[in-house]
């Protein structure tokens, strides 16, 4: 297997953008939640994360799992009601990534969805009185009445750098320079 996409999530927008991403570049995704194929031989992965009450759901997962990680190129993708160039997103992946996880990572940021009739009902009534507690008003709207910023699109930069690495592993290797050329060869 070249690659594959592994993903966590809980309400399905994390999950929707592993779909697309299988449509978009043929790559197989994975839920972690469940028994996950033989990763030895793949040459780069894409984690994709939901974030909830500022961490990514897959952080407990990644720590026990980095060891085959960090030696390939890996793209993380996290999925949040927070906008992408918003600061809190480095904020929460400082606080729960470690520095050699957030050093080799290549992070990109997109926005999911909140259906509220999805969830629990006791976890609504919390989610309001969050939404009283906050001080950004923005954010304060999206936790009272839910929201849906699910973009196609915004998968470009992965697909881009999905792209390249497949370029990259079926590109020729160029020939080391000290390596002797054999004799028949030789002018
Ligand atoms: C209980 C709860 C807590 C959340 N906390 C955060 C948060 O701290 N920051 C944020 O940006 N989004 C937060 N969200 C929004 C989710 O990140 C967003 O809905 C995301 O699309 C969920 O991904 P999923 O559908 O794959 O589970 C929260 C959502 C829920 C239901």
């Amino acid at each position: 297997m070249e690659a594959a996409i592994l993903y966590s999530g809980k309400y399905g927008s994390t999950e929707q953008y592993a779909q697309w991403l299988q449509e978009l570049t043929g790559i197989a995704a994975y839920d972690i939640r469940k028994p996950l194929p033989d990763l030895s031989a793949t040459e780069f992965l894409v984690l994709g994360s939901s974030i909830i009450l500022g961490a990514p759901t897959f952080k407990k997962w990644l720590f026990r799992n980095w060891e085959q990680f960090r030696k390939k190129p890996v793209l993380l993708f996290t999925v949040s009601g927070t906008a992408p160039d918003h600061p809190n997103l480095i904020t929460w992946l400082n606080l729960h990534l470690s520095p050699e996880m957030l050093a080799h990572l290549k992070y990109v940021p997109l926005r999911g969805r909140l259906d509220l009739m999805q969830l629990p009902w006791w976890l609504r009534p919390l989610l309001r009185l969050a939404a009283r507690m906050t001080k950004d008003p923005e954010e304060a709207q999206r936790m009272r009445e839910g929201f849906d910023y699910m973009d196609r699109d915004s998968l470009q930069p992965i697909v881009e750098w999905i792209f390249l690495r497949q370029v990259s592993a079926i590109a020729p290797k160029p020939v080391p320079a000290s390596r002797p050329i054999p004799e028949h060869l030789e002018i």
